[in-house]
């Protein structure tokens, strides 16, 4: 007899851990599925996914490493702290952002165990299903459950004739395990990933040249945010970032690597001795024996869901990356949510309108909603207000006055239709505008809430302000 759940997760990356948690808590019997994608060096099977293994946490550790040794070479002369001869120890710094992904992943096993999940280490695929109940091939053996959630996320997709052996030219997993700060770093997309580690690496003294397909800078920001942070990305911080240029032959030689591209009309050579490629990710739904079921899959690899994540197979679901949407950890545990709650009888739902964003560039960018040329394209009126942080005290106290607050506000009903953020802990303060906008919260509604003084969210509360022209301290 084979082993039998309620319900069985494939991938334990935030959107599955996080469903197959959730279904457990609803007193569902609930297993995950994970293959040795992360092994850790025994080859136990490490949970967490992209996110924790590759992704989110490993790169935020170096922002946060790389910031540091930037605010000790540069940043503490202003305050009257002199800090001479400053050094990076790579090897250090990579141990401890391994360090914090070895005591994550372990920690989602504690959960499993806490939550009586079974975590069930091998690679799942669909074999069939039988009176109502789907068999899985689990690395050979057959498992049965009576939902599915596919949570198989993603890996980075790679360009024709550009070789990744993540040493030399690298994708996610080389860029965040670097053994020593490169000369002469290239970069391909000018995306999230292309930009938060284009930024660790520049920090840390590598010349950064990031090449861009599109001829727009962040393109899904608001064009105010996009402007100001190309000016802070290129000027000051000194990223080469160039537009608007098509890749040709990438060569990997004694000397370093060599990228033939087209600039406008004009073949030009990047010289680097390090290349990172980041242009975009590509669902993981190749292996899965969805052939074996008649899973539906569109033409870009992506699992069809409607807007429950229910697929066209009855009692099986898919959420995260694998699916449409932003390709966003917390987007996938919403989603898990959501999924296991419908399948215990409960009504789950997922706000797609109040997802945030956030780089965790410095400064941060960070958003929620419409973007103001979003609006002016749908034709909906609106009224919005924008405040420098270099109006925020506590930001001139800190010594960081880079960037603004947007907010952007219905015309007629004052109802919250978008908030863009640039600057110091635009991650945190985005949170304060997904909560107006989650439950339709109006400008006003957020100009009288009592802010704390000082802090950076008084430039969320002066934009509010600046919605109906009138800031108090701008
Ligand atoms: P994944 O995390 O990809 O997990 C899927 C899991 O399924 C994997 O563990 C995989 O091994 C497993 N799997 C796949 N197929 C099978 C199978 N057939 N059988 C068994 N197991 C299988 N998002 C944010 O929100 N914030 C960030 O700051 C952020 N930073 C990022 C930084 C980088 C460098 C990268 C690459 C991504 C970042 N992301 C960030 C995106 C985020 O990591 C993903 O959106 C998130 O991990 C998706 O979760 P998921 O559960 O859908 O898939
Ligand atoms: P991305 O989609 O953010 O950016 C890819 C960039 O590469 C785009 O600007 C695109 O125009 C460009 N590009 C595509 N093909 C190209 C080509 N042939 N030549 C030159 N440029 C090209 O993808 P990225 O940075 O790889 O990140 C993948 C995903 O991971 C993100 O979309 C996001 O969902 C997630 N992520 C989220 C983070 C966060 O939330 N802070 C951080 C990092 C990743």
């Amino acid at each position: 007899m084979s082993k039998q759940f309620d319900v069985v997760v494939i991938g334990a990356g935030p959107a599955g851990y996080v469903a197959a948690i959730r279904a457990a808590q609803l007193g569902l019997s609930s297993a995950c599925i994970e293959s040795e994608a992360y092994a850790d060096p025994k080859g136990e099977v490490r949970l967490g996914g992209t996110c924790l293994n590759v992704g989110c946490i490993p790169s935020k550790a170096l922002l946060r490493s790389s910031e540091l040794y930037e605010e000790a070479s540069h940043g503490f002369v202003m305050h009257g702290i002199s800090a001479e001869n400053v050094k990076m120890d790579v090897a250090t710094m990579i141990r401890r952002k391994d360090n914090i992904v070895a005591q994550l992943t372990q920690g989602i096993k504690g959960l499993f165990k806490k939550n009586k999940v079974t975590l069930l280490p091998g690679y799942g695929r669909f074999v069939g299903r039988e009176d109502d109940v789907w068999h899985l091939d689990v690395s050979g053996e057959i498992v049965a459950a009576r939902h599915v959630i596919v949570a198989t996320g993603s890996k980075p997709r790679h360009l024709p004739g550009i070789p990744v052996d993540n040493r030399l030219v690298c994708d996610n997993v080389g860029a965040l395990s670097f053994d020593a700060v490169p000369k002469r770093l290239g970069v391909i997309g000018a995306g999230v990933i292309g930009l938060e580690l284009g930024s660790v690496w520049k920090r840390l003294g590598s010349e950064v040249t990031i090449l861009e397909a599109v001829p727009e800078f962040l393109a899904a920001a608001d064009d105010a945010v996009s402007k100001e942070a190309w000016k802070i990305f290129t000027r000051k911080q000194g990223l080469d970032i160039r537009l608007n240029v098509k890749i040709g032959k990438v060569s990997v030689g004694k000397k370093g690597i060599s990228v033939e591209y087209e600039d406008g009309e004009e073949a030009r050579t990047l010289e680097c001795d390090r290349l990172i490629v980041s242009v975009g990710r590509d669902p993981n739904t190749g292996d899965l024996g969805a052939d074996n079921v008649g899973l539906k899959i569109n033409e870009r690899g992506r699992i069809e869901v409607d807007a429950h994540c229910a697929t066209n197979l009855p009692n099986v679901w898919a959420v995260g990356d694998v699916v449409r949407g932003p390709m966003l950890a917390h987007k996938g545990m919403e989603e898990g949510v959501m999924v296991a709650e419908l399948i215990a009888g409960q009504a789950g739902h997922v706000n797609y309108d109040a997802i945030p964003s956030v780089m965790y560039t410095h400064p941060e960018i960070a958003w929620v909603g419409k973007t103001e040329q979003q609006l002016k394209n749908e034709g909906i009126e609106y009224r919005a207000g924008q405040i420098p942080f270099m109006a925020n005290g506590r930001a001139l106290g800190q010594g960081d006055t880079t960037g603004f607050v947007k907010v952007l506000a219905d015309a007629k009903t004052d109802r919250v239709l978008g908030v863009h953020v640039i600057g110091a802990s635009a991650s945190e303060l985005i949170a304060e505008a997904v909560v107006a906008m989650e439950f339709g919260a109006s400008a006003e509604d957020i100009a009288r809430i009592c802010h704390a003084h000082p802090t950076l969210s008084e430039a969320m509360h002066e934009a509010a302000l600046a919605v109906d022209k009138r800031p108090l301290h701008f």
